[in-house]
């Protein structure tokens, strides 16, 4: 997969702008990069927030022949992008929360949202999948409801990271990642993935969206499509397809 980068100033949102030029034919590869978002989102349709011009704003089209409950190695492979790609741009070292925030100093820096056109056909890979990316870049400042819990990379490092030369990294790490993707069927993608992943080992509680309570247990591990492992405390390990898991910080 080779990418080839469409740079725009303003979109409703990438992932939309990506869906449309996907539903239009547009190759795997094809990436969208804006300046601005006036309706960005983020998972579980809350608002994605960043600043015009400070922060990048991308989503690729993908058309992976995995199965609709494989697809989770999509976003962690973008998370292991995005993590390397931090590193080499900024010298900064992040973490990957479960399944797919990057954290620097237990604070979000990024976040990946994976949308897919399916037929409707039981079996069958998606039509396609939009991989949307958000980093917090340059800017200095974040919302109220924000503040304690985002950062950015000028935020962390005290200097400005070239917008442009991180999309490079990012992009070419994701031509790398989903080539070896496609080699093993994603089995470099989940180890790399492991490594970077913050908590493996540690008590974690799992919150599920609308349900009721949470389920406390200790984070072993994440299968090949992506699921949660946690061994619950009579020893039984449990898979999670959903939900936001939390793990003791670093020292706690
Ligand atoms: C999350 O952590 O909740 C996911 C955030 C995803 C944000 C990115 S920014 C580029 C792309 N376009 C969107 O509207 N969302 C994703």
């Amino acid at each position: 997969m080779k990418t080839v980068i469409h740079h725009l100033v303003e979109v409703t949102s990438t992932n939309d702008e990506a869906r449309r030029m996907a539903e239009a034919g547009a190759p795997e590869g094809t990436v969208v990069w804006a300046d601005h978002q006036s309706e960005g989102r983020g998972r579980h349709g809350r608002a994605w927030f960043s600043s015009p011009g400070e922060d990048v704003l991308l989503s690729v089209v993908l058309r992976p022949r995995a199965l609709p409950d494989r697809l989770g190695i999509v976003t962690m492979m973008g998370a292991v992008a995005v993590a390397e790609s931090i590193l080499a741009a900024s010298g900064l070292e992040s973490r990957i929360k479960w399944p797919n925030d990057v954290l620097i100093g237990g604070r979000k820096v990024s976040g990946m949202l994976l949308e897919s056109a399916q037929d409707g056909r039981l079996g069958t890979p998606p039509r396609f999948v939009v991989l949307g990316i958000g980093i917090n870049v340059n800017q200095r400042s974040f919302p109220p409801d924000l503040e304690h819990t985002s950062t950015s990379l000028v935020i962390e490092s005290g200097r400005r990271v070239s917008r442009h030369d991180l999309v490079g990294v990012v992009t070419s790490l994701l031509e790398a990642w989903y080539g070896s993707f496609m080699q093993d069927s994603g089995l470099s993608v989940r180890s790399r993935y492991l490594e970077l992943l913050d908590g493996l080992g540690k008590p974690a509680t799992l919150h599920v969206q609308g349900a009721a309570g949470s389920v406390q247990g200790r984070l072993v591990g994440v299968a090949e499509g992506g699921a949660v492992e946690l061994e619950l405390s009579d020893g039984r390990r449990e898979l999670f397809y959903a939900g936001d898991v939390t793990t003791q910080p670093s020292g706690a």
